[in-house]
């Protein structure tokens, strides 16, 4: 699949399944980029989220967009009881020792989200910052929504929160529709963001999206 809105000289953006093999660096810092955030207080500092979330990807659980063999943009996915971010609870307390691991494993807990039977869950969408507003997110998600559709899903769901409302407006144009959202007040000061938004987008039976 490629994408003509790039600059100039610059080849084409194709998305492919899948984290390539020595990747996982490059794709935990995008990640990290875009979550950190949201997920400092449970894997700060930096350095150490990076490593972490990068030692425990499964790799198979994201798609990815290029331009010239670099990695640009992933959206990651939570299919079949695994997500693209890993990592046990013991690999938390032996990255983070015991004493300190044990809040941040409540953090985490916080952020942890299951799809039911028939649901195919994005759980993390994140393009390079120089390349964000040219297509590659709606790649992503079409990507993701052809995934769902060789899975048999009914449909895709993801959570975006009150602080990100660009990104709720890229999901409506996309198909999906907000269906609760859930406030957390007390979330705002340590996170930064005070309520979670669910949306769902229905996986057509044989088609495969486009743009
Ligand atoms: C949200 C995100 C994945 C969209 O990727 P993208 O490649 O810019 O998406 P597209 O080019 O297909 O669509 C652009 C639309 O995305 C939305 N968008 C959200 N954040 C944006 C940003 N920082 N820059 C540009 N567009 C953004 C806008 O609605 C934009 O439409 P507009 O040009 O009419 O304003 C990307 O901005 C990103 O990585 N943001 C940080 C991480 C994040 O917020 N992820 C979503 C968590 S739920």
């Amino acid at each position: 699949m490629g994408l003509d809105a790039t600059g100039p000289g610059a080849g084409p953006v194709t998305v492919q399944r899948g984290v390539p093999a020595g990747a996982e660096r490059r794709v935990a810092e995008l990640y990290w980029e875009a979550f950190g955030r949201k997920l400092g207080p449970a894997l700060n500092p930096a350095d150490k989220a990076v490593s972490f979330i990068a030692a425990h990807l499964n790799t198979d659980r994201a798609v990815c967009a290029l331009l010239d063999g670099r990695i640009v943009g992933l959206a990651g996915y939570h299919h079949g009881g695994r997500a693209l971010t890993g990592g046990s609870a013991r690999a938390v307390l032996r990255a983070y020792g015991h004493l300190r691991g044990l809040h941040r494993l409540l953090l985490l807990a916080l952020f942890e989200r299951h799809p039911v039977p028939g649901q195919l869950l994005m759980d993390g969408i994140a393009v390079d910052p120089e390349m964000r507003g040219r297509g590659v997110g709606s790649l992503l998600i079409e990507e993701v929504a052809a995934v769902a559709a060789e899975q048999d899903c009914r449909e895709l769901r993801l959570d975006v929160i009150d602080t990100n409302p660009r990104a709720r407006a890229l999901y409506e144009r996309r198909g999906f529709t907000a269906a609760r959202t859930e406030h957390t007040p007390y979330l705002r000061g340590l996170f930064g963001f005070g309520a979670v938004t669910t949306m769902y987008r229905p996986v057509a039976k044989g088609r495969v999206g486009g743009l």
